[in-house]
């Protein structure tokens, strides 16, 4: 791995009320963790990317061997009530439109080889990605942008402790409505016997394991004591939302997290103010120096107030805006770049007159819980995770 700071042990950088940063490798720091002591792994480590991140990360075919020492220390370290989380991206193979395996072979050799087993595997979608690569994306149009991570909940029995009463969600408008004005118990074209137990309120939604946050930090805390500082943010952070929503998920006060690639410490600061204890450590010091204005002062993570409706995200249905011109497929699948022509505008589906404005289209299907489009919030500043 490239860019390593620390040739030497591990040693504590910073404490805090409940946790404590190390700056060194992490795999040092599991080695001298006891057996059975850790509630939570909430991590997101290096993705094997073929373009490679300053902060180094492994070739795709390299990346298991990697990951197997931690691997085998992570397995040991967990309770067996314990649950590991791994945020995890997809990977381009290099010079054709097509994608790595290395992820689901990660996800395959902890499972197989490491005796985890797969409690719920789940999706990250953030909408504020940038369309890359631009080669296949933008620039051939022949592939989409990849906008999700996985995100592999494993835990060490079949049976961690969980409860998703910690991660409910507003129900939806539209499931407002029907409890409104109430729903009429039939079979659904699929065969499911909806009973009128579903237009029960229950409080909130049960969420589904397709999480949306956009990855739009550009004002925070710790954003601004970087830029004060005059230190580099960490260029691959997450949004707080997502080890939060595992931490609720999967811990109580009190219990231990453990992020073994901690970056900006995002794990921590929602650990802290989550009353979790919590280690964090990274091997670049850099990371962890910008990470202290997690901690100092009254710092919080500042998250995104909800307005009205801005909270839900909504699927787009393929095709939607479709112009109703189906431009000819390149018959060699866009093996030979074109030059594009002048003038002849960005190939972009036009929408139809009667849909002038994107915002105000509505898919009405009474058989689809897929409700309209999504409205995506533009990054200001885009992490590149
Ligand atoms: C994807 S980033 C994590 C970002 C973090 N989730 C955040 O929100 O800031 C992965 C981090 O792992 C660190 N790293 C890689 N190998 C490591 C090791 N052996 N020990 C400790 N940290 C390591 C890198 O320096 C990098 O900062």
């Amino acid at each position: 791995m490239a860019n390593q700071d620390v040739t030497s042990m591990p040693r504590i950088f910073h404490r805090t009320k409940h946790g404590h940063i190390y700056l060194g490798d992490s795999l040092d720091v599991l080695r001298t963790t006891e057996d059975n002591s850790i509630d939570l792994i909430m991590t997101s480590p290096p993705f094997g990317l073929v373009r490679k991140k300053e902060y180094g990360n492994a070739e795709a075919p390299a990346y298991l061997d990697w990951f197997k020492p931690f691997a085998e220390q992570f397995h040991r370290v967990l309770k067996t009530s314990g649950s590991l989380v791994i945020d995890i991206g997809g990977a381009w193979n290099p010079g054709t439109p097509t994608r790595s395996l290395y992820h689901y072979k990660l996800l395959i050799m902890l499972c197989e080889e490491f005796g985890f087993h797969l409690a719920q595997d789940f999706f990250w979608w953030n909408p504020s990605r940038l369309p890359t690569p631009a080669e296949w994306v933008t620039v051939r149009r022949i592939r989409v942008k990849d906008a999700i991570n996985t995100v592999w909940w494993l835990s060490k029995t079949p049976w961690p402790k969980a409860s998703n009463r910690r991660v409910l969600q507003p129900y939806s408008p539209s499931m407002m409505e029907l409890l409104e004005k109430g729903y009429k118990a039939k079979k659904r074209p699929s065969g499911h016997d909806i009973s009128d137990k579903f237009s029960v309120d229950n409080g909130a939604a049960i969420p589904p394991n397709l999480i949306a946050i956009p990855n739009t930090e550009s004002n925070s805390a710790y954003l601004r004591y970087c830029q004060e500082h005059g230190i580099k943010a960490h260029p691959a952070r997450y949004p707080s939302d997502l080890p939060e929503y595992f931490i609720r998920l999967l811990t109580n006060e009190g219990d231990t997290v453990f992020d073994p690639f901690g970056g900006s410490c995002m794990t921590g600061e929602v650990a802290e103010r989550l009353n979790r204890r919590w280690t964090c450590c990274d091997l670049v010091e850099e990371y962890l120096v910008g990470a202290l204005g997690r901690f100092v002062g009254s710092a919080q993570v500042e998250r995104p107030k909800p307005e009205s409706d801005s909270s839900y995200y909504r699927v787009p249905r393929p095709g939607l805006l479709w112009n109703g011109r189906e431009e000819p497929l390149d018959e060699d699948g866009g093996r030979v770049r074109k030059v594009k022509p002048k003038n002849k505008g960005s190939g972009a589906a036009v929408l139809p007159k009667s849909n002038p404005s994107v915002r105000s289209i509505s898919v009405d299907d009474k058989n689809s819980t897929i409700e309209s489009f999504v409205l995506m919030p533009v990054a200001s500043e885009e992490s590149e995770r």
